[in-house]
């Protein structure tokens, strides 16, 4: 009987793809992880004050939300900045296919969000334009978040060993 014959992932099996560690990270911390953060939390208080405008039509929210906007969209830069610099520096980040599709997410996220800042900024009303585009950045920002924490706890992208608890199923060594 000819012995098994073994498959092997070749891009799994590539020295870079297990090059991973995060090179834009306060002892081991990446910075990325830290400030994401700002931008999921400013973006959804953005759409919660529109909805109290809405429901109460108290201008407090309108300056409420044209605050909430601004820090989300200068918050989402930086973040954004950093995550470019994981992208682009960590080999193991960058082959994969996965990293792109949530940096592609990650950009057409923050023109919305300053979209939406620019669009306060210039005095136009909050109903029904403001509050529609701070529902869609709402939605866009779960969307980016659960992509960026699939990177994280899927892949482990951005720790030291990415893939040490996930050999390939037809890779039986
Ligand atoms: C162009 C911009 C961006 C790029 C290239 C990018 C890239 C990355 C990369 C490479 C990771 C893996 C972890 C690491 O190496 O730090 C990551 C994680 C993550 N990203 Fe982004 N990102 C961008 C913008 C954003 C934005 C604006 C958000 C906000 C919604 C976001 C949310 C996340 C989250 C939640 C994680 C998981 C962090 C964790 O749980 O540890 N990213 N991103």
């Amino acid at each position: 009987m000819p012995p098994r014959r073994r498959f092997r992932d070749p891009i799994q099996h590539h020295r870079v793809f297990h090059l991973t560690e995060s090179r834009i990270a306060i002892a081991g911390h990446p910075i990325h992880a830290m400030m994401v953060g700002f931008p999921i939390a400013l973006g959804f208080s953005t759409l919660g004050s529109d909805v109290l405008y809405w429901w109460s039509g108290d201008s407090f929210w309108v300056r409420v939300s044209l605050w909430a906007s601004g820090a989300s969209f200068l918050m989402g830069i930086l973040a954004g900045l950093t995550g470019v610099a994981e992208l682009l520096l960590v080999p193991g980040i960058r082959i994969r296919a996965a990293s792109w599709t949530h940096a592609i997410l990650a950009v057409m996220l923050l023109a919305l969000l300053g979209t939406n800042w620019g669009s306060r900024l210039s005095g136009q009303d909050v109903l029904p334009w403001g509050l529609l585009m701070s529902a869609l950045a709402a939605g866009l920002v779960a969307m980016t978040g659960w992509h960026g924490g699939k990177l994280v706890f899927d892949y482990g992208l951005g720790s030291h060993d990415a893939h040490r608890a996930a050999p390939s199923r037809t890779d039986s060594s």
